[in-house]
């Protein structure tokens, strides 16, 4: 499948090691379809030459503003105008800095300020200049000017420091083009079950233990997972919330009711993405009348509870080749609970979610997650919840599109 068939992409390479990384996004963004004209700076020549880019990409790579030779053929402003989308990756501070201080000094600032096209900049750099207060407010200016920032992600960087300024993977970043090129198709031809909202646990016919999920965070992923393509399943406890368009409902109330739907859902399933808080504890035994109460003034009952079955964690089990993503509600040490569940639940992805503060996780329209993996983590930044809905369906795009070339490469025996 070629979702990016005929779109055109300039990519934009900067100087920092990460530039190694761009030969394999161009790689992967042809084998997308797309036609990609790179653009590299002065510093990223020193990295990677423009002859391995040309190779990969069938087209003479641009490094100059006053190329005469190019000028002839593809002026600058006739490149930002062809340009349906440009992608700096990796995009240095110091070039993060000229753009967002709209310095026209060189063929891709150039090209930057005189496109229509969306920009997208993938950061890389050391996390302590990532922290630096310039690059904070250069990157908030980038935003204000509705640059899109793809990453960075947390982890190990080659300067040997642990923190936030990895550059994004290719396939990421392939994945987030399709996003934006061509919305529909990122999942196209997948079946995506999504839980969603609290569970309720009945104690008698009137009375029930549940918490405050409202599903939000849940329909917008469902929303966000039929919009790239995907047939979607939503697996839904008690919300006051409309059925999504073209999303496939089953209502359900407690946990043993949530599991019995997935599991039936997930059967032909490509993706699992547990964002229900589903109640760890259910009564032992559930009242058949309404508990009265005694009279006197010692009244008080206790209420003998049994654990529930954990949904993600036994079905990720049961079907090994279902992609599972599971979040993780957190009051404290957000990092080190969410990543101790992402081993116990034995799930691909987990998404750590800090529902200590009131204006995102529970109820709220905005939220701000972290992903965790085996092998990095990615804080997203603050947003509404559909746009972290977005941003999460693009990534797991991106490991399905990882799953399946490795796939394709075993198969081929390289
Ligand atoms: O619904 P909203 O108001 O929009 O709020 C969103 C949210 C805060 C509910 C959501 O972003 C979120 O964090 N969901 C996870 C809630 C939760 O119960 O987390 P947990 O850490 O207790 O569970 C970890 C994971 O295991 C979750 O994926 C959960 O769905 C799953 N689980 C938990 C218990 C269980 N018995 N079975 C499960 O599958």
């Amino acid at each position: 499948m070629q979702p990016l068939r005929n779109r055109r992409v300039v990519l934009g390479i900067t100087g920092g090691i990460a530039a190694y990384k761009s030969a394999e996004t161009a790689r992967r963004l042809v084998g997308l379809g797309a036609e990609v004209q790179v653009v590299m700076t002065r510093g990223a020549q020193q990295f990677v030459t423009p002859l391995t880019l040309q190779a990969l990409t069938g087209r003479a790579v641009r490094t100059d503003l006053l190329d005469a030779d190019a000028e002839a053929a593809m002026g600058h402003i006739e490149l930002a105008r062809w340009a349906e989308l440009v992608v700096v990756a990796p995009a240095t501070a110091h070039f993060i800095g000229r753009l967002a201080g709209g310095l026209a000094d060189d063929l891709l600032t150039t090209t930057c300020m005189a496109t229509a096209a969306p920009i997208a900049v993938a950061p890389a750099m050391n996390q302590q200049m990532w922290k630096a207060p310039a690059t904070r407010r250069n990157v908030g200016l980038l935003e204000h000017d509705g640059v899109r920032l793809w990453g960075p992600g947390e982890g190990e960087q080659a300067c040997g420091d642990i923190g936030a300024g990895r550059m994004l993977e290719a396939d990421d970043i392939a994945a987030r083009v399709v996003a934006l090129l061509q919305p529909g198709a990122a999942l196209a031809g997948r079946h995506v079950v999504v839980t969603a909202g609290p569970t309720r646990e009945p104690i008698d016919p009137v009375r029930y233990i549940s918490n405050h999920s409202s599903g939000k965070q849940g329909f917008a992923i469902a929303r966000a997972a039929r919009d790239a393509g995907a047939r979607v399943t939503l697996v839904a406890g008690p919300v006051e919330l409309p059925t999504p368009v073209g999303v496939d409902r089953v209502d359900v109330v407690s946990a043993r009711e949530m599991l019995a739907a997935a599991r039936s859902a997930v059967k032909d399933a490509d993706v699992l993405i547990a964002v229900a808080a589903v109640a760890d504890y259910r009564p032992e035994t559930v009242a058949t009348q309404k508990l009265k109460k005694q009279p006197g003034a010692d009244d008080c009952r206790s209420v003998e509870l049994v654990a529930n079955p954990d949904i993600v964690a036994t079905l990720t089990a049961e079907r090994p080749g279902l992609f599972s993503v599971a979040f993780a509600a957190e009051t404290e040490r957000l990092l080190e609970h969410a990543r101790a569940k992402l081993e116990r639940k034995g799930v691909a992805m987990i998404v750590a979610n800090d529902v200590s503060d009131a204006t995102i996780g529970f109820g709220s329209d905005a939220n701000r997650v972290t992903i965790l993996e085996a092998d990095g983590e990615i804080p997203l930044p603050r947003d509404d919840k559909d746009a972290v809905a977005r941003e999460l369906i693009a990534h797991i795009a991106a490991r399905l599109e990882r799953r399946a070339v490795a796939r394709t490469d075993n198969a081929a025996g390289s």
